[in-house]
């Protein structure tokens, strides 16, 4: 793996970095705190062109790589991890499987206003009783003549009350199990679609998160995304990309509470010295930058096979348990270091922590990417 950043990298993290730390920084906490969603900077974010990175610019896309993408996620997740799992929906769930597996015509109607952050769209696939387990889908949508006809509910949705697109898998023919799952592209406007009030979550709270429920919801036949019974395979192959987000959003979550860890040890002072001279703390620090250099590693090394177009399926499984368990560890200890200003909100450790408890949940539990990476490993 090539560790030299391109110039066009260094750059679009330095754009990234400049915007999270003069913007997003100015009304994180109080975005949090109301569970506002961040209309404005979804506005700017896709003037930078970070809503559909990417895309190929025929798509109205900015054509960067995946290794950019994590360059970019760390920089904004580092100020505000729910504004990143806003971006990394759009980006690696929603837009790169459109732009996989859509048609001509799907792309144009479809990708296009999602590249470039005109609309924003979600991915719907976790259900009340199909999580980790997501063969198990309860949602039908049985062919009939021109469309098919969609019932059920779907949960967990982040930008599901905003999104105006809708990917959504669902079971065409149960016989035949995963291999009757497909995948639909339902316009949020579409009769018969309903949006439950948001989650009120611990945190990643400025991102929505919503049940979307479905009552014989007419889906016209050519919104099929891919072959008929792909809809499955379609999910996983998508997730794998989308684990890397998630990896680069809990390195953000651990690089930014150990930047702040630094700072606050280096200015606090106790029994006659600055914090960070004490060994206690001086350890903790250490054990934070290991981790977070350690994830940075594995989550670039994913973005660098996808960009190589090399199987990441499991590297992306390894990025993603190892980062976000490393930002659960980084952000804990933060509040530790920071003592009882850590556990109010001006001091950011507090909400990093919760935030990042949320990536060792969403898009695969730990135990699911463990259940990957161990297949990967004894297979013959
Ligand atoms: N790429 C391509 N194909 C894949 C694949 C991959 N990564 N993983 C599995 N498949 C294929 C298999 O090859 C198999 O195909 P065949 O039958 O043709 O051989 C088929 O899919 C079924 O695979 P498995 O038998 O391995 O399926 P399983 O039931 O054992 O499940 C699992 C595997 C890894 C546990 C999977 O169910 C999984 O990833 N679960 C977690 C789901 C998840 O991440 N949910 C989060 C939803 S998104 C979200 O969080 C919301 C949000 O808004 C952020």
């Amino acid at each position: 793996m090539d560790l030299e950043f391109t110039e066009e990298q260094i750059m679009i993290r330095q754009s990234a970095r400049d915007y999270a730390t003069r913007e997003l920084s100015q009304d994180v906490i109080e975005r949090d705190e109301k569970q506002e969603y961040p209309d404005r900077h979804i506005k700017n974010l896709a003037d930078l062109g970070f809503m559909g990175m990417m895309v190929d610019p025929k798509y109205d896309g900015a054509g960067m790589d995946t290794v950019s993408y994590v360059l970019a996620l760390e920089e904004i997740c580092k100020v505000d991890a729910s504004v990143g799992v806003i971006m990394s929906v759009n980006n690696s769930l929603v837009c790169w499987g459109l732009e996989e597996y859509g048609n001509e015509e799907q792309k144009e109607k479809y990708l296009k206003p999602l590249a470039r952050g005109e609309i924003t769209g979600a991915f719907l696939l976790s259900e009340p009783e199909a999580g980790s387990d997501a063969t198990s889908q309860r949602t039908t949508a049985p062919v009939t003549g021109d469309h098919y006809l969609l019932n059920g509910t779907k949960n967990w949705i982040t930008n599901g009350s905003k999104a105006s697109v809708y990917l959504v898998m669902a079971q065409t023919d149960k016989e035949k199990g995963h291999r009757g799952i497909n995948t639909f592209i339902v316009e949020r406007d579409t009769p018969g679609v309903s949006v439950a009030p948001h989650e009120n979550k611990m945190g990643m709270r400025s991102s929505d998160t919503v049940s979307v429920m479905f009552t014989d919801v007419k889906v016209p036949v050519e919104n099929r995304l891919g072959a008929d019974g792909f809809g499955f395979k379609f999910a996983m192959k998508t997730l794998d990309g989308g684990r890397i987000g998630i990896a680069a959003q809990a390195l953000g979550l651990a690089s930014g509470a150990m930047e702040r860890s630094v700072k606050y040890s280096k200015e606090r002072k106790a029994f006659g010295t600055e914090i960070a001279n004490h060994q206690a703390i001086a350890f903790m620090l250490a054990d934070m930058a290991i981790k977070v250099e350690a994830s940075r590693d594995l989550s670039l090394k994913a973005a660098w096979l996808r960009d190589q177009g090399k199987s990441y399926s499991t590297a992306s499984a390894v990025a993603k348990v190892f980062a976000s368990e490393a930002a659960m560890w980084v952000t804990t200890q933060a509040v530790q270091i920071h003592g009882g200003y850590g556990y109010v909100k001006e001091y950011h450790v507090e909400r990093m922590m919760r935030d990042a408890k949320l990536t060792e949940i969403y898009e695969g539990t730990s135990e699911i990417m463990r259940i990957i990476i161990s297949r990967d490993l004894i297979k013959d």
